[in-house]
């Protein structure tokens, strides 16, 4: 197993002091910035587009940004998102058309790329792509919204991708997404989670700090 990352989700950060915000977690100890963007068509919420990426590049920021695309096309924003600035790009694969093309597009653009499921969406869309993605993304929450409470049965499902990453010997990581808070993440690592985005966990607690603090001990048990 790599080592575990605290991803943020930015879609609980104040957005008129977005930079700070950012700054903020990420002197607090977190790893990665998990930038949700959401189209009000794949899903029923409108969030940020790569001109946000972009200034938050231009403020500074030099941690890897996880691009969660929630978005239908994809592949139009792929290149967009990769020149302002992106690490790792991961769309839903109901949303393109052609998923072994899209992961490739990614690739081409120097970013990571992965797949992100839906809390109904079958694991076997990695049947024939596996080896070209770096990252699998378990939704934990129906997609669209923060503050949502996390999916039991996804414990289940994170267990059967870890044993798939782990029987094909890549290094792919396993991230998961939504309701993840301090009192669940220990559980939600022993079924195979690596890396852990939280929103509302982190940016609503008064205090980033703290609340990181308590997510890596948790997850040193
Ligand atoms: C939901 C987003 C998540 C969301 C997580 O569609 O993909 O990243 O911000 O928020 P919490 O941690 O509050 O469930
Ligand atoms: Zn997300």
């Amino acid at each position: 197993m790599q080592p575990y990352l605290i991803a943020p989700s930015i879609l609980s950060a104040d957005f008129a002091r977005l930079g700070e915000e950012v700054s903020a977690v990420l002197r607090a100890g977190a790893d990665v910035v998990h930038f949700d963007v959401m189209d009000n068509h794949y899903v029923p919420n409108l969030t940020i587009g790569p001109m946000v990426c972009q200034a938050l590049r231009n403020y500074g920021i030099s941690a890897p940004i996880d691009v969660h695309l929630m978005v239908e096309p994809v592949d139009s924003l792929v290149p967009q998102f990769a020149q302002a600035g992106a690490s790792m790009i991961t769309f839903h694969p109901e949303a393109s058309r052609h998923i072994d093309r899209t992961l490739q597009l990614i690739k081409s653009h120097g970013c990571q790329a992965g797949l992100v499921f839906n809390p109904a969406t079958p694991l076997s869309y990695l049947d024939y792509v596996l080896d070209k993605v770096d990252m699998v993304l378990l939704m934990s929450v129906n997609p669209g919204f923060g503050g949502q409470k996390f999916i039991p049965a996804t414990l289940n499902k994170l267990s059967q991708a870890r044993r798939l990453i782990d029987q094909s010997g890549l290094p792919i990581r396993l991230e998961i997404d939504g309701g993840v808070t301090v009192d669940n993440i220990a559980e939600i690592a022993a079924a195979g989670a690596d890396m852990f985005v939280a929103g509302s966990a982190i940016f609503n607690a008064p205090d980033y700090n703290a609340v990181i603090k308590q997510m890596r001990q948790q997850l040193a048990n």
